[in-house]
């Protein structure tokens, strides 16, 4: 190991990423992939209807298979509930259905097709369901947000732009669908999933099984994309197959297929943000009212804390002396919605960026010019009274953006061709949301090896590069080579609770704690290679913690404060060419400037530009939850159109590196970021090609409605 303190780091450049040979050669184990000897299948029946009381669930007519095992309410031996929040949703219904698709009875058989033909009628008494957020009368969530008198600035403010936008739900489309194996052992049980958070379904199950953590092991497979959609679901089918396993005394596998993963899973909230905002005449900005409506479906789950991302990013980078925010998340008769990449923030963002446009507009000025006037400067303060860090960019980001994509030319020489430019200026808060990293209290352990060092942590792959990733930051601050370094399966029975891999915080938040951890474990070696202190001292672990920077402080209660350690910002300018007749939409290219912190893998890090920025397309232009009694009438893939390679336009990713001070080697979140930008980019390239649009996806059909100006 001596020589490698002289090797280039690996931190910066794209090497391969760890298990890629593995997934290219089809050694990789994903989740389907797997079976245990006695494994049965499992089946979920599910109720037929948006609400209602539930009267009975009868199996037949005719015989049923032979060893078919059946697990219903009372079968469950802790509590009836999916913990996450506030323990409001069953694992299976009893008395009150309040979604269609929601689970009501288990079956399990060791021959898939005999279990799938087994005939099961659920009889419901209909209630009266509520589909319109506006007319729920429950709120899971109220959330106020206030800086100086908004509603006075308002009264005074020489011009004053109001308008209401709309967001759809969105599916997230991984390649593999949820699916988990439960394997009764060691008096407990052991599930295998694809999953992005061990630990929050190692919590799920020991409150639904009554076991104690020590009988409850979570073992993350491979796993083909997460986007959130795997971030609390499979707490939900994993307790699913823990109970028919538990009961059956032997493996249980489920698996959905495409479309009851369409149909029964979570989506993005859809939202409905009005705003309204003053400005001086030469376009500062003075009040920024909001009001953020986000539909949560039929139970909490993770909506507080969606509403909790959305209300904070709901200014947009801009800086302004008086914001009032109100945000509520309510109730609907609707499959609950959950987590998905960008947790809320791409639903405000998309509501502030469109109404820019139209504010510039309406003030005459150029939309470059008014964002340049009003983004956020180094020390400029936040909504909730945050004194930005030195490391904010929404200026070097717009100013690239138009560089690159030529913006100023093409908006005057495209006027009335069909072709429409448009820009979004945007941030994300990487890492969990005020006070949230302190809770949660990762920690992350290094254990010496022969070889070098293996990374302990319950952060998972999930196709974004975290195991390469983790491993380059740790190689780096060893000053070993990177094949010194291996990264053990994330098995809540093996690593430590690293917190869940969302929130743009894997990367800046576990990857500082294994920076300390490193740090420490060189200290310890001293001078000795890992053999000889292995051979004179024995085994090494070293553990650290998440610990808060000294400077960042939260106020729950007032909501005020730091919301997130730092931010990472971008610029997205969009492309497009409108049919005149059908008014399809071909976007023709998209820029993208993002600042990170530091590209601790280039390649990576623009494979999260890129594959964010086309999911942003998707829901921008083409991906529309068709919603019919409250079911999703289009879940399969020939109508819910995500875009394919075909409709994905060139894309242009420059990243630019502003470090953060607590991030390794400067590193901010990257995840999340890239999904807030194409869709106001969108409507507003749209608005430049003459369609006022302010609702998404702006589908052909949308467009056709809408009045073109
Ligand atoms: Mo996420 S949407 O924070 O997995």
């Amino acid at each position: 190991m001596g020589k490698a303190s002289t090797r280039a780091g690996s931190v910066g450049r794209s090497v391969p990423r760890l298990e890629g040979a593995a997934k290219v050669d089809g050694r990789a184990r994903y989740v389907d992939d797997l079976s245990f000897p006695g494994m049965l299948h499992g089946r979920t029946i599910r109720a037929p209807h948006a609400c209602g009381r539930l009267r009975s669930v009868r199996l037949g007519p005719g015989g049923l298979p032979l060893g078919l095992v059946v697990v219903g309410p009372r079968d469950i031996p802790g509590d009836n509930v999916i913990a996450v929040i506030e323990d409001d949703q069953p694992a299976l219904a009893w008395g009150e259905i309040r979604h269609a698709e929601e689970p009501v009875l288990l079956l399990a058989h060791a021959d898939r097709e005999a279990l799938f033909a087994v005939p099961a009628e659920v009889e419901m008494i209909p209630g009266a369901p509520v589909f319109d957020p506006l007319a729920s009368p429950r709120v899971f969530k109220h959330i106020r947000i206030a800086r100086g008198d908004a509603g006075a600035a308002l009264r005074k403010a020489p011009v004053v732009v109001e308008g209401e936008y709309r967001t759809g739900a969105q599916e997230h489309v991984y390649i593999e669908p949820n699916g988990v194996i439960a394997v009764p052992e060691n008096g407990g049980i052991t599930v295998h999933g694809s999953l992005q958070c061990p630990h929050y379904v190692h919590k799920a199950l020991c409150r639904l099984l009554k076991l104690p953590a020590d009988k409850v092991r979570v073992v993350q497979t491979e796993t083909g994309g997460g986007f959130g959609g795997k971030e609390d679901y499979p707490s939900v089918i994993a307790g699913h197959a823990a109970l028919l396993a538990l009961k059956a005394r032997r493996p249980v596998k489920i698996v959905y297929d495409r479309a009851e993963d369409m149909r029964a899973t979570t989506k993005r909230h859809p939202s409905i943000v009005r705003l309204r905002t003053g400005f001086s005449r030469d376009g500062a900005l003075l009040a920024i009212e909001a009001e953020v409506v986000m539909d949560g479906g039929a139970y909490v789950t993770l909506s507080p804390v969606v509403l909790s991302r959305g209300v904070l990013h709901a200014t947009g980078p801009y800086r302004c002396p008086a914001v009032a925010i109100d945000g509520r998340v309510v109730m609907t008769n609707t499959p609950p919605n959950g987590a998905f990449r960008g947790f809320g923030a791409p639903q405000t963002q998309f509501a502030i960026e469109a109404h820019m446009d139209r504010c510039a507009e309406q003030l005459g000025i150029d939309p470059v010019k008014l964002r340049e006037k009003n983004a956020f400067r180094p020390g400029d303060v936040t909504a909730t009274g945050q004194k930005l860090p030195k490391d904010t960019s929404a200026l070097p980001v717009l100013r690239e953006a138009v560089r690159r994509s030529d913006f100023h030319r093409k908006r005057k020489a495209w006027a009335g061709t069909g072709k429409g430019i448009g820009l979004a200026l945007f941030f994300h808060g990487s890492g969990f949301t005020g006070a949230g990293e302190v809770r949660l209290a990762s920690r992350a352990s290094l254990e010496l090896t022969a070889k070098g060092a293996r990374i302990l942590v319950g952060s998972t792959e999930i196709g974004q590069g975290t195991r390469t990733m983790l491993a380059q930051i740790v190689a780096d601050t060893l000053r070993w080579p990177l094949s010194a370094i291996e990264v053990a399966p994330a098995d809540t029975g093996l690593v430590p609770d690293s917190g869940p891999t969302v929130a743009s915080r894997t990367c800046m938040i576990v990857g500082a704690i294994l920076q300390r951890a490193a740090r420490e474990l060189k200290h310890k070696l001293g001078r000795l290679t890992p053999t000889q202190y292995l051979a004179r001292h024995g085994a090494l672990v070293v553990t650290k913690q998440y610990e808060k920077p000294a400077e960042i402080h939260w106020d729950e209660e007032r909501y005020k404060g730091d919301a997130y350690g730092t931010y990472a910002w971008g610029c997205d300018v969009v492309e497009l060419e409108v049919d005149p007749v059908t008014r399809e939409v071909r976007p023709l290219k998209l820029t993208a400037v993002q600042e990170i912190g530091k590209a601790i893998h280039p390649g990576h890090s623009r494979g999260q530009i890129e594959g964010g920025s086309a999911q942003g397309l998707g829901w921008a232009l083409s991906e529309e939850v068709v919603m019919r009694d409250g079911k999703m009438a289009n879940a399969q893939l020939t109508n819910y159109m995500m875009p394919t390679t075909k409709d994905t336009p060139e894309f242009d990713v420059a990243i630019l590196e502003q470090a953060y001070r607590h991030g390794p080697f400067g590193a901010k979140g990257v995840g999340e970021l890239p999904m807030d930008g194409p869709a106001p980019a969108v409507v507003n390239a749209l608005r430049h090609a003459g369609f006022d649009v302010r609702e998404v996806p702006a589908t052909p059909e949308r467009l056709l409605k809408c009045a073109s100006r």
